[in-house]
């Protein structure tokens, strides 16, 4: 099964609770935090989860805060790190198939939750499709 980390501030926390427990029978998911509704700031919660991703622990993360913005400004601030902030499983498909994004990003409140577990599930089945598309990736790591 693959690995995956999911990560949550206090506002993406409900819908991270829940994916955690969706997706469970698809992945081996490693909850990384927040453990509760209180305030905590998403920088420190998603930089943390983003460093598993680069050390190998996990291949992916699923990362949420209340609009899943501050979450993929914090995830793209790491070299390596693919951020894609989805609303829809085209963006997810399309994340996967030319950005090859190693994290997932979600607003806790923007989306339904069936809307993002549909989302999770179309990002963590769609494949890289590499070809021109590493060329593309290359760059986007090469960025300092
Ligand atoms: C927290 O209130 C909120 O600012 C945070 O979850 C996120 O939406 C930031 O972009």
């Amino acid at each position: 099964m693959k690995k995956i980390g999911i990560a949550s501030d206090h506002g993406g926390f409900e819908l991270k609770e829940y994916l955690r427990h969706e997706l469970a029978n698809s992945v081996d998911i490693l909850d990384y935090g927040t453990k509760d509704e209180s305030s905590v700031d998403y920088p420190l919660v998603i930089s943390e989860a983003c460093k598993k991703v680069l050390s190998g622990e996990v291949e992916g993360l699923i990362a949420l805060c209340g609009t899943g913005i501050g979450a993929s400004i914090a995830a793209n601030r790491f070299k390596g790190i693919r951020a894609a902030l989805c609303h829809d499983e085209f963006t997810a498909e399309m994340s996967r198939r030319h950005n090859n994004a190693n994290v997932l990003v979600l607003g806790g409140r923007v989306l339904g939750k069936d809307l993002a577990a549909r989302i999770a599930q179309k990002w963590l089945t769609t494949t890289f499709e590499a070809g021109r598309h590493e060329r593309r990736v290359g760059q986007l790591d090469s960025i300092s």
